[in-house]
């Protein structure tokens, strides 16, 4: 099955008609998993392997803005810098832009302002690629339900799919080889006093895509089949943790979860390792203060950065041990 079979169903009649608008303009928050997306059933879909939760940002994430324009070719814009439209990141837009129209139609201007510190490794594919579905959706007039938003989302960066919604998400692994069964939705608890903390040990882009890590992972590591068990528990004790209020058990289930993923990592071959010196360094602390009572915990993307997790009642004694790190409130 290929992307625009997808983009097909979803927008039937619709289907490579002309925008109803001139522009359309969304934001979407970023987000951070604590049941992990790791690996791929299908490469061209991003179909996952098991099911992932989320946590949104709130107002940290990105907003596209995308205009017809009469220009000849696509011009994308980031954070008010025209970007070379050979490089890979604009490469990967316009094909994804490429689903919706007929090839050489239309010119867009894309509009990208995100506020997501770029070193933080968050994902930022998840916000950029949920709010560009999002424009297009008031561009073209579409109208589609917040499913199938997430499912297109999905097309463009398999975390996207999670970044429709704000709050904690559940993104379903879905059983179809089309993947119509594979989006997220939006888990109704909210939780104030839940606080993340951005800590970043190093600002260096990774070597390693979370792309090729993955694939390398499914195909290499002995550790993989164990994988989807874990998320099975994991994905169970995180609800419950979530309904119940129980911090300790979400944090040490999504501390677990980041743990055994860059396990399987490790054990691919070739190997892949995102932590640096600092990045255990920092490990071991949260380790000490938990040993010392803190509800401190952590968890880790494809990066050397990790997310801390505690509860707002901490927040003064987090910020004089870690006083680098930004503090983000999803609920407030
Ligand atoms: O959606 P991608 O291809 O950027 O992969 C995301 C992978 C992780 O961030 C490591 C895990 C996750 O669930 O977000």
């Amino acid at each position: 099955v290929k992307k625009s079979d997808v983009v097909q169903v979803i927008l039937g009649t619709q289907y490579l008609q002309a925008p109803k608008n001139i522009t359309g303009s969304a934001f979407a928050p970023t987000n951070i998993a604590l049941c992990k997306y790791w690996g791929k059933r299908d490469q061209e879909l991003n179909l996952p392997v098991t099911p992932s939760l989320s946590i949104s940002l709130g107002k940290k994430g990105a907003n596209a803005t995308i205009t017809v324009s009469d220009a000849t070719h696509d011009e994308i814009i980031l954070n008010d810098q025209l970007v070379n439209t050979d490089v890979p990141f604009s490469k990967r837009l316009i094909s994804f832009l490429n689903l919706f129209r007929l090839s050489g139609t239309l010119a867009f201007t894309i509009c990208i302002t995100s506020n997501i510190p770029i070193a933080a490794g968050l994902a930022s594919s998840a916000a950029g690629f949920a709010s560009i579905v999002k424009a297009l959706n008031g561009l073209y007039g579409w109208q589609l339900d917040t499913s199938s938003l997430s499912i297109l989302a999905r097309l463009g960066s398999g975390s996207a799919s999670r970044s429709l919604y704000q709050g904690f998400v559940e993104w379903h692994k879905g059983v179809r080889k089309d993947g119509m069964d594979s989006f997220s939705e939006a888990i109704r608890e909210i939780w104030p006093e839940f606080c993340i903390g951005l800590l970043i040990v190093s600002d260096k882009e990774k070597g390693v895509s979370s792309r090729e890590a993955m694939q390398r992972t499914v195909a290499t590591s002995a550790l993989y089949s164990a994988w989807p068990q874990k998320v099975t528990t994991d994905l169970a004790d995180i609800k419950i943790a979530i309904a119940e209020k129980d911090f300790n058990l979400l944090g040490k289930t999504a501390e677990s979860n980041a743990l055994t993923m860059h396990a399987t990592l490790l054990s691919a071959w070739p190997p892949v390792n995102y932590a640096i010196s600092e990045t255990i360094q920092a490990m071991q602390k949260i380790w000490q203060l938990r040993n010392n009572g803190l509800e401190i915990y952590f968890t880790q993307d494809a990066g050397p950065n990790l997310k801390l997790l505690f509860l707002q009642k901490d927040l003064a004694t987090i910020q004089t041990h870690f006083p680098t790190a930004e503090i983000l409130q999803p609920f407030a």
